[in-house]
């Protein structure tokens, strides 16, 4: 059988995601009119022989307890379960510490998703390419914009037989345009004891980073910064992948399908898109066929009151009980619950956090970026900006005010025109 670990992470991380992880945690966020992890779930629950997933994180546990309630009736054929690292103990680490668990039942194959992305997760694909070639691991890649690549973990594989060759997490120069998408299939009788072999060698010559310094040709030892104090923190992609490209049985499936992380709050925009216009062309009855003008995809939660002059589209969720007025229009924007559009104000290129209200004629906007760019800031004027306007929960946009390009903190009044800002 084949088990499956989703990797939310916890309170320490997601900072990118602010304002809006301030007041939900992002695995939770509602993407599309779902959850973020949801995605996640959904696609694993289209292989059939996955019948327990682990969601492991250093959250506490009431945060997913009402999610993962639901998640009994979205997907009856899944057993999902919350597993709480003490502390963070690394992408490898969190896995090792729950092995008996993952292990229970003999699973053969362990599928294993970086949480913070948004894809197809071409699972069954992956499975096939696993099986084809024997591997002992199958990873997810996809081709970014050179200038990207170093942001990712990068894969030198051989293009016929889809081997990797060498992984470098984030490496410092340009080595491959084929990223690590955070997808995984592992073969367990091999990922584990090469996790363990890891912490053995950790154990045994703990890990020094030696800085020959230019001025003085002394060499001085610092420990790297995330292991001082602990051993615990194992990383996946530092300490096991390039590893296991020397063994020759670790392979590369590249999607040509959509791909985006989920890191910055305004990249919650571009995801919500891409998971739409995936909706869209599955003809999901979810989707939208309200009275209002509507420019599909759009998602609106059945709660919502959308007046039968708005325009929505393309690519806007409107969530739980917002109510948008009449003549509004809002476009690439996600309109979070119990907020209030009031009547022809303009929503471009945003998100609108939970109960805020925008006042009458108002303009609440970003600026589109490129569909192949994998950033959401832009220079404006020389400065970096966001490009998506972000307000958090609970503000106000007073009538006819306008607002460019900002980031709004929670509880905040905007009564007079802002561009390029973060207020807070
Ligand atoms: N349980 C647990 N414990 N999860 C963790 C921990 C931890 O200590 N640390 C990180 N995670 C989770 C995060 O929530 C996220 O889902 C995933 O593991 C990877 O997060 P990061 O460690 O922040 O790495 P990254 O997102 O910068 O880069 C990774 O993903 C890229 C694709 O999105 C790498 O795998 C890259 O190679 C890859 O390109
Ligand atoms: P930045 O580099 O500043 O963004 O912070 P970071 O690297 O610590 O966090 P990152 O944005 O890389 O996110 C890492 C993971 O933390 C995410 O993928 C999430 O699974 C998890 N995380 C996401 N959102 C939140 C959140 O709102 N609150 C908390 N506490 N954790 C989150």
């Amino acid at each position: 059988t084949t088990k499956a670990v989703l990797l939310v992470g916890g309170p320490s991380r997601g900072t990118r995601f602010r304002p809006l992880s301030l007041d939900k945690p992002k695995p939770l966020f509602e993407i599309a009119g779902h959850p973020i992890i949801e995605h996640c779930l959904r696609a694993i629950s289209k292989v059939p022989e996955i019948k327990e997933v682990y969601v492991i994180g250093y959250y506490e546990e009431d945060i997913f307890r009402s999610f993962l309630q639901d998640c009994t009736k979205i997907f009856p054929s899944l057993t999902v379960k919350y597993l709480r690292e003490y502390e963070a103990l690394g992408t490898a680490g969190g896995l090792y510490h729950f092995r008996d668990a993952i292990l229970k039942g003999s699973p053969g194959r362990l599928f294993v998703l970086n949480a913070d992305v948004c894809c197809s997760f071409p699972l069954g694909q992956m499975l096939k390419l696993f099986e084809e070639k024997n591997a002992e691991a199958v990873l997810l890649g996809t081709r970014v914009p050179e200038d990207a690549a170093t942001n990712f973990g990068c894969i030198v594989s051989d293009p016929n037989t889809k081997q990797v060759l060498h992984y470098v997490e984030k490496p410092e120069s340009k080595i491959s345009n084929l990223i690590n998408c955070g997808v995984y299939l592992f073969d367990t009788e091999c990922i584990f004891p090469a996790i363990g072999k890891a912490y053995k060698r950790r154990a045994d010559r703990p890990r020094l980073l030696s800085y020959p310094s230019s001025e003085n040709l002394e060499t001085s030892y610092i420990a790297d910064e995330e292991d001082s104090g602990t051993n615990q923190v194992i990383r996946l992609e530092q300490d096991i992948l390039s590893d296991l490209a020397d063994t020759r049985q670790f392979f590369v499936l590249e999607t040509k399908d959509f791909w985006r992380q989920i890191k910055t709050a305004g990249s919650a925009v571009p995801a919500n898109a891409l998971y739409l216009t995936k909706a869209f062309q599955l003809q999901s009855p979810e989707l939208s066929k309200a009275s209002a003008v509507i420019l599909p995809p759009v998602f609106i939660h059945p709660t919502a009151k959308v007046d039968p002059t708005a325009k929505l589209g393309p690519n806007v969720s409107i969530g739980p009980r917002a109510k948008i007025g009449p003549g509004v229009r809002i476009k690439e924007s996600i309109v979070l619950e119990d907020t209030e559009i009031k009547h022809d104000a303009c929503v471009l290129y945003s998100i609108i956090g939970w109960g805020s209200k925008v006042g009458a004629w108002a303009r609440v906007e970003g600026t589109p970026t490129p569909l192949t760019s994998h950033s959401t800031s832009i220079i404006k004027n020389g400065i970096k900006v966001q490009s998506i306007t972000i307000l958090g929960k609970e503000c106000g946009v007073g009538d006819e005010v306008k607002v460019q390009n900002c980031v709004c903190l929670p509880h905040k009044e905007l009564k007079r025109d802002v561009t390029n800002e973060v207020i807070m």
